[in-house]
């Protein structure tokens, strides 16, 4: 059980800061928008180079872009996972061969309206898969209740696959519902303001994965 904290709910002033209060954290969950694929714009490839250089955690890069194929494999360079989003991609299979060649943990995303069966036959290039359960572009949003089915048929459908693929969900969890989502079978968390909301980010990450934990499908 996964807890990754979205620096989109963190100080963009003090990035180095909030990084060194994560010590609890799995990994750092960071949302690359480019005001095209969704409409928010965040930062980029030289923001998170420099995000490399004051952690010590995995990177997870979710970009939110068009253009995956062209924009996304430099991620690789200093993420331990890169996602793109199945909606924004031309050739999946080849980009998600392409990270894993270039040293990173490759993952799919899709949207609350994108069907779960669009991703199986590209599970055996994935490490990771990402069902959003809000729509991509902000933090602080509500869990869309509708995407938990489609959390429950991903972790289905992983199984039945055989394969070891973890599974993320992103937008909207909090305590009140973790349990349930690691109930369906999520075991990667994103959480911007459930995490960021308490000063002690430390305290709120070990309270979500003790829930995750003991709700585990
Ligand atoms: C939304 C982003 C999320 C966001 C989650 O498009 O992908 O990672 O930071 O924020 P919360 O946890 O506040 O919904
Ligand atoms: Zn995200």
């Amino acid at each position: 059980m996964h807890i990754h904290p979205s620096i989109l709910s963190a100080d963009f002033a003090n990035f180095a800061l909030e990084l060194s209060k994560l010590n609890a954290a799995d990994a750092v969950h960071v949302d690359v928008m480019d005001n095209h694929f969704v409409p928010n714009l965040t930062f980029g490839l030289g923001v998170v180079e420099a995000l490399r250089k004051v952690t010590t955690l995995p990177l997870d890069a979710h970009l939110m872009i068009a253009d995956p194929e062209r924009w996304a494999p430099p991620y690789a360079e200093f993420a331990e996972s890169v996602t793109f989003h199945l909606e924004a991609s031309k050739n999946p299979l080849a980009l998600a061969r392409e990270i894993r060649a270039l040293g990173a943990k490759a993952c799919i995303a899709i949207k609350p309206n994108t069907p779960v069966q669009s991703l199986v036959e590209l599970l055996p290039e994935l490490d990771m898969v990402l069902i959003m359960t809000v729509e991509p572009g902000f933090g602080g949003q509500g869990l869309i209740p509708e995407t938990l089915q489609k959390v429950a048929q991903a972790r289905g459908e992983i199984r039945a696959s055989g394969l070891d693929i973890a599974l993320q969900v992103d937008g909207g969890v909090t305590e009140d519902n973790i349990a349930q989502l690691a109930a369906l079978g999520a075991n990667v968390f994103v959480a911007g303001s459930a995490v960021f909301k308490n000063p002690d980010r430390d305290a709120q990450i070990l309270k979500l994965r003790e829930l995750a934990k003991a709700h585990a499908s």
